[in-house]
């Protein structure tokens, strides 16, 4: 098994994109991953990493959870059908009223990446509105379909994709004035957020702000959208970041460890009249499709992911993302290369500031390419890889580094990072 993973390797740069072979062995990523021990990657010369950015969120169970593998194991020796030609699934049947239990809303969509929830979600808001207007906000990453990158922060993953989709305005990051103005528009639909936006340097939207949106969108018959595809399913705490916000959004969309970290999955939860009102006759009630939504293995896995993230769960992710805190003040905030710590549960982001020594400097290390872009960052997680964590900077903010860990890492662990975090920075602070 092992060779014929190195042997993927390898076809991986001949056949899918060399440069992200590249970019990994510039940055010395530990990338030739071949195994998993009690939720950690094994590399192929034995050493064990433990996985900070829980492969971009979808591993919150951990790599190969067991209780989620023992789910798919069981579905896949019985006989029950896997696909539903009638596009009726009860697999979809019994996901969907778990998480009406779990989460108060009571019509669900699903399919298979986070950026086709938003994609659904884009078009119910404005099919059940019957207006057109988009409002998201600058910094945001919804997903890289046309719909998700006309709300795109400008950069690689906006630039050079135009004409983006018409009626969608970027609104300035937790201002109110220009939100108001937005909300004027009667042609609004709908305003599509992060709770906590990762890309932009794990930014909570300022409570004043939030209060502003919720009271005024209610009045104005604007649909509040919250993308918890990062932020959802225990990842701060509770289910959804979104459940004490002065009014619960109007759609909703999860992803990331929704398929147990094993199955892409995803889902835009809703209210039934909302539903109704964009696709409530028989005409339109299969308007929006996609074809494996409801298929019964994604289904299974995501029934599974919901059974992990019980109570018990959600509360040990509040205790130990409170001993994160702690670890990360004592340890990491005291570093003058520190400027500052965001996060809740187990989502944080340290952002550094960027010396002018020209050792942090792109060009002076031989990446003329990337000379707009803080090296601080990718050298702080650099260092992280040699000790042992696997970590990465925001996408939109590369002087930001992204701590997610899994659900399962031990509050040991979590100590034993703030500490290879600052050893890492007192050996960066050094080089000037
Ligand atoms: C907040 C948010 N929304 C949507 C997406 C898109 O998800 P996917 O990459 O699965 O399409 C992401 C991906 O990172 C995300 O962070």
């Amino acid at each position: 098994m092992v060779a014929s993973l190195l042997q993927g390797y390898e076809d991986f740069r001949a056949f899918v994109n060399p440069l992200v072979a590249a970019r990994a062995e510039l940055s010395e990523e530990p990338y030739r991953m071949v195994g998993v021990r009690d939720g950690h990657l094994i590399d192929a010369d034995g050493r064990e990493y433990l996985d900070f950015i829980a492969g971009w969120g979808t591993q919150a169970f951990g790599h190969r959870p067991p209780r989620i593998e023992a789910a798919i194991r069981t579905f896949l020796d019985g006989d029950a059908p896997s696909f539903f030609t009638s596009n009726l699934s009860p697999f979809a049947g019994t996901l969907a009223r778990v998480l009406s239990e779990r989460t108060g809303y009571d019509a669900a969509f699903f399919t298979n990446g986070g950026t086709e929830a938003v994609e659904a979600a884009l078009k119910l808001a404005r099919a059940a509105t019957g207006r057109t207007g988009i409002a998201c906000l600058a910094g945001a990453y919804h997903g890289c379909t046309f719909g998700s990158v006309a709300m795109m922060h400008p950069g690689v993953f906006r630039n050079g994709f135009g004409p983006h989709l018409p009626g969608v305005e970027a609104l300035p990051f937790g201002e109110i004035e220009p939100l108001l103005k937005a909300l004027a528009d009667p042609n609004l639909a709908a305003i599509v957020m992060e709770p906590i936006q990762v890309e932009s340097g794990v930014r909570p939207l300022p409570p004043e702000f939030l209060e502003c949106l919720c009271r005024e969108t209610a009045v104005r018959g604007v649909l509040l959208v919250a993308d918890e595809i990062q932020t959802g399913l225990g990842r701060t705490g509770s289910l959804l970041a979104s459940e004490d916000w002065p009014r619960r959004p109007d759609i909703v969309t999860l992803g990331k460890s929704f398929g147990g970290g094993l199955i892409p999955h995803s889902a835009m939860l809703t209210r039934r009249p909302i539903f109704d009102h964009a696709y409530g006759t028989l005409d339109k009630a299969e308007a929006h499709a996609s074809t494996f939504s409801g298929n019964a293995l994604a289904c299974v896995a995501s029934l599974a992911a919901l059974e992990c993230l019980d109570d018990n769960l959600l509360e040990e992710i509040c205790i130990k993302g409170e001993a994160f805190r702690e670890a990360l003040e004592h340890w990491v905030a005291p570093s003058p290369l520190v400027k500052a710590i965001r996060g809740e549960g187990l989502l944080w982001g340290i952002e550094l500031t960027q010396p002018d020594h020209p050792y942090f400097q792109f060009d002076y290390l031989g990446l003329p390419e990337l000379s707009g872009y803080p090296a601080v960052g990718m050298l702080a997680v650099h260092r992280l890889y040699r000790a042992g964590f696997l970590t990465h900077v925001c996408g939109h903010a590369w002087q930001v580094i992204r701590v997610q860990p899994p659900f399962t890492t031990t509050q040991q662990e979590l100590i034993a990072f703030a500490r290879a975090l600052r050893e890492a920075l007192d050996y960066l602070w050094s080089l000037q």
